[in-house]
């Protein structure tokens, strides 16, 4: 079988030192802070564009607060779906959802909602700048209170790593971490919603995922 665009662009996770590796580990890192600092109790995940679900899934099995963790990961592709899906076999975690299907309307996440960690890895390089904005705009719709986000984004140019940054501020969210590490074009975050989520609705379009060899340059 032909490897489908999106299951070819994670291959370099396959090799320890590719600076997509370095980017999971620290997308690793601040999930597992995320979870650190989550209330007891159970907790709700979800992942858009969740890809093969290496971020979540590699934490979910290590962390202690993993088994409170439910988590719904949507992922369009059928091969990464199916590839997340025998990693959550692998570690017997039939509470960690994969969801074949289109991660850009609300729908997608009705009854994984409201959700206090949003994976959002990914995503904001392959979208245009005003659907930056629509997603973080409708991203405290999804939200249980004091909700993280962790988010990445290139900051090759242009650059909409301060855009991102800013208008997480502009809806409502504390920024708990940032690391944009030298020699690397990747940057993650974590944002905190910091006042009351918003109420849920159905049938919102969170995004048009391009891609970024569609955006302009
Ligand atoms: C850049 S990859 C990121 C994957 C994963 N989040 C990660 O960081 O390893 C983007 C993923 O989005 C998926 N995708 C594209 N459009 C989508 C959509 N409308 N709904 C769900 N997934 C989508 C692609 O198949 C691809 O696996």
């Amino acid at each position: 079988v032909k490897k489908s665009h999106w299951a070819q662009w994670h291959e370099p996770y396959d090799d320890p030192s590719s600076p997509l590796s370095a980017r999971l580990h620290e997308v690793k890192v601040q999930l597992g802070r995320a979870l650190d600092a989550a209330p007891p109790g159970p907790l709700r995940l979800l992942s858009m564009c969740a890809g093969q679900g290496r971020d979540v899934i590699e934490v979910l099995a290590t962390h202690p607060r993993g088994r409170d963790v439910t988590a719904r990961l949507v992922e369009a592709d059928p091969q990464n779906a199916e590839d997340a899906t025998s990693r959550t076999a692998e570690i017997g975690r039939s509470d960690i959802e994969v969801v074949c299907g289109d991660a850009s309307v609300t729908d997608a996440y009705d009854g994984i909602v409201p959700a206090g960690v949003l994976v959002v890895c990914g995503v904001f390089g392959n979208i245009s700048a005003a659907d930056m904005a629509l997603c973080i705009s409708l991203l405290p719709s999804l939200s249980a209170p004091g909700a993280r986000v962790i988010w990445t984004r290139h900051h090759r140019p242009p650059d909409q790593t301060g855009f991102i940054r800013s208008t997480f501020e502009q809806t409502g969210f504390v920024e708990e971490a940032y690391a944009a590490p030298e020699g690397f074009v990747f940057a993650v975050g974590t944002q905190r919603l910091d006042r009351e989520p918003d109420q849920y609705e159905p049938g919102r379009r969170l995004f048009n995922f391009v891609g970024d060899g569609a955006l302009p340059a």
